[in-house]
């Protein structure tokens, strides 16, 4: 068994999840905890590398299951060379996306299928499941209006996609919370950059006082 704790960050496109990241990881390192900020797909060089590959736009033929199963390789290698090594050493890793990003996008709104989507991850993550999820929500039209404004971020090949694309990326969110209502924790990302660092800071604080 591992002795730190695996947080994961989840959220349709415009949620502001990264951000708030960025800022609930300087309120945890101030309080003394060992923290561990990263992201899916990335994190090392190798899913770094993976991640350039699924996101480029001129990549228009890549297949689903394609797409899918380079998902899968980026996380199995951040999580062997980066996420079990730091949970091992007992820090607090939070990770901007893990396998609910695969379930939700690729089975979900691509339409593999969330059970097979699960079925190729479990061979990656080996029942690695994050200890805590929180689950960013904001409505999805209301998310890529948010970026639309955002104008210095990359736009990568699946903010490309439709609007419909979008809403069932955050209907299958809404399948994973009640499928696994004791993991995801569900914050309202619709409320101002502050509330929602409140209540991200709240839920973790309270997991870790458990
Ligand atoms: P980001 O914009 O949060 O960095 O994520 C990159 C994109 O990759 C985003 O559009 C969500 C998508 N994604 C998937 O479709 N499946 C996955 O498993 C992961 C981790 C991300």
């Amino acid at each position: 068994m591992t002795k730190g704790l695996f947080i994961t960050v989840e959220g349709p496109e415009g949620a502001g999840k990264s951000t708030i990241l960025s800022e609930l990881y300087q309120q945890l390192k101030q309080d003394g905890l060992d923290v561990v900020q990263t992201r899916e797909p990335g994190g090392i060089s190798i899913a770094e590398q993976i991640r350039k590959v699924i996101l480029n736009t001129d990549n228009t033929e890549m297949d689903m299951r394609t797409e899918a199963l380079l998902y899968a390789a980026a996380r199995r290698q951040h999580l062997v060379e980066k996420v079990i090594p730091a949970l091992n050493e007992g820090k607090v890793v939070i990770c901007d996306r893990f396998i609910d990003s695969s379930l939700a996008y690729q089975g979900n709104a691509r339409g593999i299928g969330m059970e097979e989507v699960m079925n190729i991850n479990q061979f990656a993550i080996e029942d690695r499941m994050p200890d805590l999820t929180l689950y960013f929500d904001i409505d999805p039209e209301e998310g890529l209006k948010r970026i639309a404004k955002h104008n210095g971020r990359e736009v990568n090949r699946l903010d490309l996609e439709s609007m419909d694309f979008h809403t069932r990326v955050w209907d299958g969110y809404q399948k994973l919370i009640k499928q696994y209502p004791d993991r995801i924790q569900v914050i309202d990302a619709s409320k101002s950059k502050e509330a929602v660092l409140a209540d991200a800071y709240e839920i973790v604080t309270g997991y870790l006082n458990k």
